[in-house]
């Protein structure tokens, strides 16, 4: 068989180990040749593709980033979109397209399986955590873990100066790097898209924690996170060029917030894209690799329209048309029951 592969949407920790197993499986378990596309979608409609092979991709498991490449954007954005990738498909004689994407990615997939026969397997990565059908998404892992490291290291300047720091993680809308980082950080408080904010609330847990001697506060603030309506002003959101919400900046909003109803100092350190870069955690690597031998299986299966994921600890296939249906959002029970009873 002839298999293309693409990477689409941000790229995250373990895509390589994922190109990796796809290519190890297919060329020695089934002889196939894979091609990737360069630049997500972009790749197929310029013929802009590299060989995969085992010597190629040699040494690129423990790193961070896609060989391939990745971009936003849909065949959807151009005329005559799917057809043309139909027919360059057709070009190249590829027999199934792998497409390793989030949410939007594996959208687009459903649509051109469903609507044009493509046909397409896809496999869910994001640091954001969000895709429905998955109990976990690679790179989530890794994003974590370099939020927690960074989260440790701003307790003791936290701490040497009394005062309080705003960690603004990324999930445009969903706070689970947030959660996790916050509780392994054992931050004072997390603020996530999911549970809506008051800062007089936020003021009120500084002040308490001021009366027991606790000068420094940590704040682990997912970006997407939004305050309760009426209680503060935060202005209308700038897009991108593909009319997604920007999401950065709410730390800075609170930031003066805090300071002015507390009189403490603040400051605000986004971690930004170094959660997204680097070397995949041991974890990322596992799921990673797995994702890959599953999704050459399934091509081989014939599974078209199907993404391969982790449900209770074994790899299963979901219908294409699960991770566009909804966002996963944040597990609240974890959040309540281990995140909240901290806040005091
Ligand atoms: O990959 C998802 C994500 O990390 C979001 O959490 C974040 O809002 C977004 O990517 C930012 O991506 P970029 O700067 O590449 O547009």
């Amino acid at each position: 068989m002839r298999i293309g592969v693409l990477t689409g949407g941000g790229d995250c920790p373990g895509l390589n180990a994922v190109l990796r197993a796809i290519v190890r499986t297919a060329e020695n378990e089934y002889g196939d040749e894979v091609i990737g596309f360069r630049d997500a979608w972009d790749g197929v409609r310029n013929r802009d593709t590299m060989t995969l092979d085992i010597e190629s991709l040699r040494g690129s498991l423990p790193k961070g980033g896609t060989v391939l490449g990745t971009r936003r954007g849909s065949p959807y954005d151009w005329p005559e979109g799917p057809s043309l990738v139909s027919e360059i498909l057709g070009e190249y004689a590829i027999d199934a397209l792998i497409v390793i994407g989030g949410n939007g990615s594996l959208a687009v997939a459903n649509e051109l399986h469903r609507d044009h026969g493509l046909p397409i397997v896809g496999v869910p990565k994001t640091i954001d955590n969000d895709v429905e059908g998955t109990d976990v998404t690679f790179g989530f892992h890794t994003a974590v873990q370099t939020a927690t490291d960074a989260i440790d290291r701003l307790h003791t300047t936290a701490e040497s100066h009394d005062r309080v720091i705003l960690v603004e993680v990324m999930g445009r809308h969903t706070g689970w790097i947030a959660t996790y980082a916050g509780i392994a950080g054992g931050a004072a408080a997390i603020l996530v898209p999911e549970r809506p904010f008051d800062p007089v609330e936020i003021c009120d847990l500084i002040r308490r924690r001021n009366s027991r001697g606790r000068y420094a506060s940590i704040i682990v603030v997912a970006e997407g996170a939004e305050p309760r309506p009426g209680t503060m002003e935060i202005g209308p959101r700038e897009t991108d060029r593909f009319g997604h919400v920007r999401f950065t900046g709410i730390s800075e909003l609170l930031a003066p917030e805090i300071e002015h109803r507390t009189g403490i100092e603040v400051r605000v350190v986004k971690i930004g894209h170094i959660q997204r870069g680097g070397t995949p955690t041991a974890f990322d690597r596992v799921l990673a690799t797995r994702y890959g031998l599953a999704a050459t299986a399934a091509v081989h299966d014939g599974a078209f329209g199907h993404m391969v994921a982790l449900r209770d600890n074994e790899i299963v296939r979901v219908p294409l048309s699960v991770p566009g249906s909804r966002t996963r959002t944040l597990d609240t029970a974890l959040f309540d029951a281990v995140a909240l009873p901290f806040f005091s």
